[in-house]
């Protein structure tokens, strides 16, 4: 599926009262992961209350034990405060990186604004080197937007 078709399906989950906003928010991960086949982790954190820590939300892949992020560590935690895209084609050169699984080769993070703070963002870990184009970050800031609206 393109990502251009993704995007309708993605509008339909957002827009489905029936589920929870977790439920919703997972079967986005579900959807993305399925879909997209460079796509191997794919997860939300968000600000935890007024912390300056990120706190894990609904993912698919393999789990991991970084539940809590501060703000400033690893890739996500760096979006947390720079408040921009993050694409990491290999994190083998990034020594601010927080390893989940040693398969991971490269990362892309998105942030998620709602009136116009940072509360969170879209974390998605490739098994592929350098798989992460200009279509994926229009893409998942579309999704960013779209989830902005539920939350
Ligand atoms: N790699 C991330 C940590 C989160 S996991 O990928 C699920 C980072 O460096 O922030």
């Amino acid at each position: 599926m393109t990502l251009q078709a993704l995007k309708t399906f993605v509008t339909q989950i957002t827009k489905d009262d029936s589920l929870s906003v977790d439920d919703r928010l997972l079967s986005i991960c579900k959807l993305l992961e399925k879909e997209v086949p460079y796509y191997d982790w794919v997860g939300f954190y968000f600000k935890n209350g007024d912390k300056n820590e990120l706190k894990i939300g609904p993912y698919v892949g393999e789990p991991t034990d970084h539940i809590i992020i501060p703000f400033g560590k690893g890739i996500c935690g760096q979006v947390a405060v720079t408040n921009q895209n993050f694409v990491v084609p290999d994190v083998s050169a990034h020594d601010n990186y927080i390893a989940c699984s040693i398969t991971v080769k490269s990362e892309i993070v998105i942030p998620i604004f709602v009136d116009g703070q940072n509360i969170g963002q879209i974390d998605i870990d490739s098994n592929t080197p350098d798989p992460f184009t200009d279509a994926d970050e229009r893409f998942l800031e579309f999704v960013c937007k779209k989830v902005a609206t539920i939350l």
